[in-house]
């Protein structure tokens, strides 16, 4: 295992019905301590209970970091922050998936490998034709990353690391087109295909933007503005989607099979699916002299009505991605030349009025990443039902980075959870 020793306060001791179960507490090398629990059913017959995961760690990794109280998110060890700025968003993919940032050659060659696994079997055109023209693109992207699964069969070899790297890379390369392709798919246009001279971003833009009838250029603002977005999405440790992914993972099932996991569960308006949420709230909210009303609802208990694109199960001061996505907001709206864009104005005095309101202040609720983020979307023209998959592009990389690294972890089993049972006892059928 690849724990330091424990520390000096090394154990805990539960005492029950007359037992005691000693159990060591291992540090990583940041971040909270655990309590290895594995020995407790075993010594004193005890589940451990913890609805939704938040107190426990389910497996160790050591690709992203989060530091919830200090707003801290680290990939590999670097700040979001400097990755944001510096880095394109195939390095940053290539960091997550290989732990080390690439030479300018290891650079190269994976830009050229994600080029080359961009384009798609030309039957999967035929799964889009399936589809009603307004299927949402997530259910698309499900169906058609399922899919894809039977034309690389060789894909469920995952003893062989090769071909873990291989299907990882096809992964990330082929969700862009896939989703932009769901896109043209709704509007009716023809598919257009990856161009060998373009970036991952750019590549995604002009599929969905270019069309037949007319030149095409890709705003180098925007691909930029693109390529941060999806770097800030690409991986967030072990969220609803990516432990979905590596649930199904532990299983062995093919690896475009988990991903179509990971998307199915993404798509939920807790997780990815907030960004579209945001926008559609904005747009009830209508304008800011409603927005007292529309908080009013937000803590009525009664109401089931919370405030998108705020809060997070981690995050108790700031959602660094935030930062850095209103940030990039602004930059999004000036190159597009809106001077003054009403939901983003609308945006900007709802979260001031939260950020001054107690409910949110004592529950330590911030916005976080999918509060600005629908925003720049709709000023680059994307229609709110592909935000999610956006997010599902960027998050692929997170996906088959921890889908690989659960391979070579010693320690990996089949995810099977246990409960806590509140239903009838034994009874007899009375017929
Ligand atoms: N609006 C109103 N109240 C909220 C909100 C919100 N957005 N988020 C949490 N609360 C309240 C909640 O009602 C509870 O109050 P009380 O203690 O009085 O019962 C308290 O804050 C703790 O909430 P929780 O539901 O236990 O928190 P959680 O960690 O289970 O949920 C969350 C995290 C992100 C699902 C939740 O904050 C939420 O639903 N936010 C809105 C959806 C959203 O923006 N999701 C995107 C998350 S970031 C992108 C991603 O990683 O997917």
């Amino acid at each position: 295992m690849s724990f330091s020793p424990p520390q000096d306060d090394g154990t805990v001791s539960i005492t029950f019905q007359g037992k005691t179960a000693t159990l060591p507490v291992l540090s990583g090398a940041s971040g909270n301590s655990v309590v290895d629990i594995r020995s407790l059913t075993k010594e004193l017959g005890l589940f451990t209970f913890d609805p939704g995961l938040g107190s426990t760690a389910a497996c160790e990794s050591k690709i992203t970091f989060i530091d919830g109280e200090k707003g801290i998110l680290l990939y590999r060890g670097y700040p979001i922050e400097q990755l944001a700025a510096k880095s394109s968003f195939a390095e940053v993919a290539y960091l997550l998936l290989y732990g080390e940032l690439p030479s300018k050659e290891e650079h190269e060659d994976f830009k050229e490998r994600l080029l080359n696994h961009s384009l798609l079997h030309e039957q999967i055109r035929n799964f889009f034709n399936g589809y009603r023209r307004d299927a949402h693109p997530m259910a698309m992207l499900c169906g058609t990353v399922g899919g894809l699964s039977a034309f690389y069969p060789e894909g469920i070899d995952i003893s062989n690391e090769e071909s873990r790297d291989l299907s990882a890379v096809r992964l990330i390369a082929k969700m862009p087109t896939l989703a932009a392709w769901a896109y043209k798919y709704s509007r009716g246009e023809p598919f257009v295909y990856p161009r060998a001279d373009y970036s991952y971003s750019e590549n995604f833009i002009n599929m969905l933007f270019a069309r037949a009838d007319r030149p095409y250029k890709v705003n180098p603002i925007l691909s930029n503005a693109l390529d941060r977005i999806l770097i800030l999405h690409a991986d967030h440790e072990q969220n609803a989607s990516t432990s979905t992914v590596r649930l199904t993972g532990s299983t062995g099932s093919h690896p475009f099979a988990c991903v179509a996991a990971g998307i199915a569960a993404l798509w939920g308006p807790a997780h990815g699916g907030a960004n579209e949420a945001v926008l559609q709230m904005l747009g009830k909210i209508g304008s800011k002299e409603n927005i007292p009303d529309f908080i009013a609802k937000v803590k009525d208990k009664n109401s089931n009505v919370r405030l998108m694109g705020f809060g997070h199960r981690v995050y108790k001061n700031f959602d660094p991605r935030a930062k850095i996505m209103q940030q990039t907001c602004y930059e999004v709206l000036e190159e597009l030349g809106i001077k003054h864009d009403p939901l983003l104005e609308l945006a900007i005095e709802l979260e001031k009025y939260a950020l001054n309101d107690d409910y949110f202040v004592q529950r330590k609720l911030y916005p976080n990443v999918d509060f600005y983020s629908g925003i720049i979307f709709k000023a680059m023209g994307i229609p709110k039902s592909m935000f999610t998959a956006f997010f599902a592009v960027a998050r692929t990389v997170g996906w088959v980075s921890q889908w690989k690294e659960a391979f070579n972890d010693p320690l990996r089993r089949i995810y099977r959870p246990r409960q806590l049972y509140t239903g009838h006892q034994r009874r007899d059928l009375n017929k």
